[in-house]
């Protein structure tokens, strides 16, 4: 990983100070720097004789100090002052504190233990804008003692000894919270667990399937959510499904000094805004199909009068993967959108997108934005019709496989891409998602998404090589052009089983049985997403309920296999996904 910069606060006489200096000396990727805000500080002299960059900056102005500067980790070390929250929210803060928290916090802490009799040591815990009281790393106790002396002598020891091995943790590994409760974060979840980097791993709404790989954040908004995850020491959020960008999830925790793999409410309108992402396109030479918006009722016969064939309707807000019909006559397209118009999806279709019907091959390209740079994954495909053969309903994606080849050259599209996302003023650090349809004419966009697809990562992710903390990082500090992304060379599959009903109204509450045997029969992957787990047995709970991947050469035969041998009522799942 690149070198890693680091802040020590310190205004007394710099013990800490110099042990952690003293422990990293032969550490060329790691750059310490200190901060005082008394100007005769000895730990200042201490950083002139161990050759550490030194600012003296009066405690009013080290806001200002820090507007334009970016460490990995701010530490406090016998720094005196409460910092306000607006520098807590720079980043990650770590303090050391001289008691057993959260007993004798704020000054004199060893004094008042002593004066007690009490049993006391140290506590290292992560800063929030309350004294002593953000979430523990690691507390330690010393042994018995006499003197106060004495006490602080082993007390000062156990500090020096414990605070560098925490820092250099918490420098190299990370700490992690995956919101969402599809198959997508499950799989989010195992990649990230089987990171050399990964430190904790919280979850914020898991389904039953997967919430036991994490800690779970109990939350009642995004600011609660960003409260706790800064307490608790969280470095990235990772956003899943597009509703939390687009309420302003990732808003909420960049201004914590929480970095997020995703994007922010402005840009989320590439999804959320099916105009907004039109008139980019657009702009850009972007191919796209020719479209009308429509606001009003009486404006839908003359829209209509465009179009030499029935249009795509689409609403222009989003609608849970709903909000797209493809009528096969004038007659029902007027019909849908009258009801899209009048609240079928509430102000998500109050405006709605008359789109020219195009024919050929649907696919996806997932790439990473560091705000930058792009790197694209390999081709993706996803069934998303409800039926075998391409017929019925629309649905979140019935199945998928990984990499998937089309005849086109995209790679005039990837220039207009990285144009069309640079000339944005907002935050994006995370997936881009095209929905592709590769025509006689080219290759056009459908539809841009700011996360990963559900099915698809399901299948991708079993050929990604890399760490994803990895990639999590180079993506959200903008180092993508150092990515070495490296995919299997090998195909990976998923088959979605659902419930009968779905897309509209799936069953729910069946019994799901063999889950376990046919993992280790079949050597396939289940992961989760409508499931709830009651007494240790598992049910039927949402509209897509389990999805089945693996990959290699008898892979698809392996999934239809263990699909034939999980039963439940009511199992629902696509025949012909791979053909
Ligand atoms: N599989 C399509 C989507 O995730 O939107």
């Amino acid at each position: 990983m690149s070198k890693k910069k680091l802040l020590i606060f310190a205004s007394g006489k710099g013990t800490n100070f110099e042990a952690i200096v003293k422990y990293f000396k032969n550490s060329p990727d790691i750059l310490i720097e200190l901060l005082s805000d008394k100007k005769d500080a000895p730990v200042l002299n201490l950083a002139k004789k161990y050759n550490i960059k030194s600012y003296f900056v009066q405690f009013e102005d080290i806001i200002k100090f820090l507007k334009d500067k970016n460490y990995d980790l701010y530490i406090l070390s016998g720094f005196m002052r409460i910092l306000p929250e607006e520098v807590i929210n720079k980043g990650k803060f770590l303090n050391i504190h001289p008691s057993i928290l959260p007993l004798y916090k704020g000054k004199d802490a060893i004094k008042r233990a002593f004066k007690d009799k009490k049993e006391t040591g140290v506590t290292i815990h992560y800063v929030t804008k309350e004294v002593d009281s953000g979430g523990i790393i690691i507390q330690k106790k010393v042994d018995s003692y006499k003197t106060l002396e004495e006490l602080e002598e082993k007390i000062h020891n156990l500090e020096h000894k414990i605070y560098p091995k925490i820092i250099e943790n918490e420098l190299n590994k990370k700490n992690i919270l995956i919101i969402g409760s599809g198959a997508r974060e499950h799989v989010l979840t195992e990649k990230i667990k089987q990171s050399e980097f990964l430190n904790k791993l919280y979850l914020a709404n898991p389904n039953d399937g997967f919430k036991n790989s994490g800690e779970i954040i109990e939350y009642k908004d995004y600011e609660e959510l960003a409260q706790i995850s800064k307490s608790l020491g969280v470095d990235y959020l990772v956003v899943g499904p597009e509703n939390p960008m687009a309420e302003g999830i990732v808003d909420i925790f960049l201004k914590k000094g929480i970095k997020a793999f995703g994007c922010d409410k402005y840009f989320s309108q590439l999804e959320s805004k099916k105009s907004f992402a039109k008139e980019l396109m657009q702009k850009f030479n972007i191919k796209t199909a020719p479209y009308i918006t429509v606001n009003k009722i009486d404006e839908i016969d003359n829209a209509l009068k465009n179009f030499s064939s029935p249009p795509v309707i689409k609403a222009d807000g989003l609608c849970m993967g709903k909000g797209v019909y493809i009528p096969d006559s004038f007659h029902s397209a007027k019909e849908i959108i009258i009801e899209f118009l009048k609240g079928k999806f509430n102000d998500a279709s109050k405006k709605v997108i008359l789109e020219k019907r195009l024919y050929g091959d649907e696919f996806s390209l997932f790439s990473l934005y560091d705000g930058k740079n792009l790197v694209h994954f390999p081709y993706l495909k996803d069934y998303k019709k409800e039926f075998d053969n391409n017929k019925g309903k629309n649905t979140g994606g019935m199945g998928s496989y990984a990499p998937h080849k089309i005849k086109s050259d995209l790679s005039d599209y990837k220039i207009n891409l990285l144009k069309m996302l640079n000339s944005i003023n907002a935050y994006y650090k995370g997936i881009v998602y095209s929905g592709l349809i590769e025509t006689d004419e080219g290759v056009y966009v459908l539809e841009y998404n700011v996360r990963f697809g559900d099915p698809e990562i399901q299948s991708l992710m079993q050929l990604i090589e890399n760490d994803f903390i990895e990639i999590i990082e180079k993506t959200v500090n903008s180092k993508l052009n150092e990515l070495d992304l490296k995919i299997k060379n090998d195909t990976a599959y998923t088959v979605i089983m659902a419930s009968k009903g779905y897309p509209d109204n799936p069953k729910k509450g069946a019994e799901i049985k063999n889950i376990q045997e046919v993992k280790e029969k079949h050597g396939v992957k289940i992961y989760y997403s409508g499931v709830k787990i009651t007494d240790d047995k598992f049910y039927a709970s949402g509209g897509r309920v389990l999805s089945v991947t693996k990959t290699g050469k008898n892979a698809l035969s392996d999934i239809y296999n263990a699909i034939c041998e999980i039963e439940y009522k009511d199992k629902k799942y696509r025949h012909d996904i791979g053909d």
